[in-house]
């Protein structure tokens, strides 16, 4: 009996190493597969829609991402993705489709929202979880970076330099606006549209005070990327880092949202930026990386297998903090569809360098957000502002 159970122990313990070595394999394959796709990023600047940041897994290989979309077919009861198989060639006539598409009278359809909604939350709610605050993580604990092997420790001192508590309650904002980059915006005149908001979330730092008429001046929550916060500012290690930061962000209010669980390499870098940024209108925090897990599992069942885009995970965040939301700027296309050349994002100068001519596919996530417009679960606004 004794020496059963001895047997039966050793292969225990055998099939415990085995699993997990296969997953530190696996987390260390994930990674390396990560870092390549990132590297292969930063040299074509040309996908980018302005909604791509450090969390963001993209090939740049066309045929791949074809691929990867004709994958899109939903697993889930839903089947939300059904509808999405995008042609190999976006036309000025099917932009022109989408455009009037979103343009016939919109209502939201309440009972597919919920559906959404309780779907999305399963498991850690929004309202509590988008951020890491004292209140949701407990000091001993540990937190999963999401493109990085390992988890971080969330020491005393580290749970104390954390915010006390989330600024959401239950109780939703009435009107949420989440705002993609794209070029579109410029000369669109719906900075007003976009500020009949109470809450409005933005992507990459994007500069707003003189982009106001098209891009509007709210902000609430700002996400900042890692090139912004490592190159821009160096980490904030100098005073004069510091100062030009402080300087810069000045135009924005609320929450800047920083993807600190990423990668561990740049996470002392985050909490040397909370520790030093003191503004009275605005404060550095961190994006919590188990939401943001559960949000890419919640839609890689739909059929998105990359990483999500900032701008993707915070409308699907900002479906479960408003009543509604409304998106505006995500357009990865080439034209208006008044055939007018745009460029990547409204407030720069950044063509598509490395792709002149049109982008060869509809990006997934671009496809999914109209089709859930089309749902009525979220407003899309594309093209000019009356
Ligand atoms: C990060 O933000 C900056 C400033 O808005 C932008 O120019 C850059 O393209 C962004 N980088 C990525 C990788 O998204
Ligand atoms: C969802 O789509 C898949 C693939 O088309 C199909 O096999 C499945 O039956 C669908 N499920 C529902 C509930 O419609
Ligand atoms: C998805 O496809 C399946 C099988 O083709 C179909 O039964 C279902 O109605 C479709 N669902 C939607 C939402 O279009
Ligand atoms: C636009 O709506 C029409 C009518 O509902 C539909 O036939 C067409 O496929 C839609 N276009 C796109 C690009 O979804
Ligand atoms: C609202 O969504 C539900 C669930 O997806 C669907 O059954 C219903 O037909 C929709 N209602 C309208 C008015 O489109
Ligand atoms: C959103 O930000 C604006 C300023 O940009 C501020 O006036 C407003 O009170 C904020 N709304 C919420 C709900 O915090």
């Amino acid at each position: 009996m004794a020496q059963w159970r001895i047997k039966r122990l050793l292969q225990l313990s055998v099939s415990v190493i085995v699993v997990y070595g296969l997953s530190m394999l696996y987390a260390y394959h994930k990674h390396n597969v990560e870092k390549s796709n990132e590297l292969q990023r930063d040299r074509d600047v040309g996908f980018q829609y302005g909604v791509r940041d450090v969390n963001v897994k993209e090939s740049s290989d066309s045929k791949e991402k074809i691929k990867w979309s004709r994958q899109a077919v939903s697993t889930s009861p839903m089947n939300i993705t059904n509808a999405t198989v995008p042609e190999d060639t976006v036309s000025l006539k099917k932009l022109q489709e989408y455009y009037n598409n979103v343009s016939v009278p919109w209502t939201q359809n309440s009972t597919a929202l919920d559906v959404m909604r309780m779907e999305l939350d399963r498991g850690l709610t929004t309202w509590v979880h988008l951020i890491v605050t004292q209140d949701n993580i407990s000091p001993g604990s540990d937190l999963r970076f999401t493109a990085w092997p390992g988890r971080a420790a969330i020491t005393e001192k580290i749970h104390a330099l954390l915010p006390k508590k989330s600024p959401y309650s239950q109780k939703r904002i009435p009107r949420c606006s989440v705002i993609g980059n794209s070029g579109i915006l410029k000369d669109s005149g719906c900075g007003a549209e976009i500020d009949k908001a109470e809450y409005v979330f933005r992507c990459n730092a994007a500069p707003i005070q003189r982009y106001s008429r098209d891009a509007g001046e709210k902000t609430n929550l700002t996400t900042i990327n890692k090139s912004v916060l490592h190159d821009r500012y160096m980490a904030l290690k100098s005073l004069e880092h510091q100062f030009q930061f402080h300087n810069d962000m000045i135009e924005y209010n609320g929450l800047l949202w920083v993807p600190a669980y990423a990668n561990r390499p740049y996470l002392d870098d985050c909490y040397n930026a909370r520790r030093t940024f003191k503004s009275e209108n605005s404060e550095i925090v961190f994006g919590h990386p188990h939401h943001f897990t559960q949000v890419s599992k919640y839609w890689a069942a739909q059929g998105v297998h990359g990483i999500l885009t900032t701008g993707f995970y915070l409308v699907s965040a900002a479906l479960n903090l408003c009543e509604e939301t409304h998106v505006f700027g995500f357009w990865p296309f080439l034209e208006t569809p008044d055939g007018e050349t745009i460029k990547f994002h409204y407030y720069d100068d950044v063509g598509f360098t490395s792709r002149t001519k049109r982008i060869h596919e509809i990006p997934l996530e671009f496809q999914l957000l109209y089709e859930h417009h089309r749902r009525g679960i979220l407003r899309m606004h594309i093209g000019k502002c009356k």
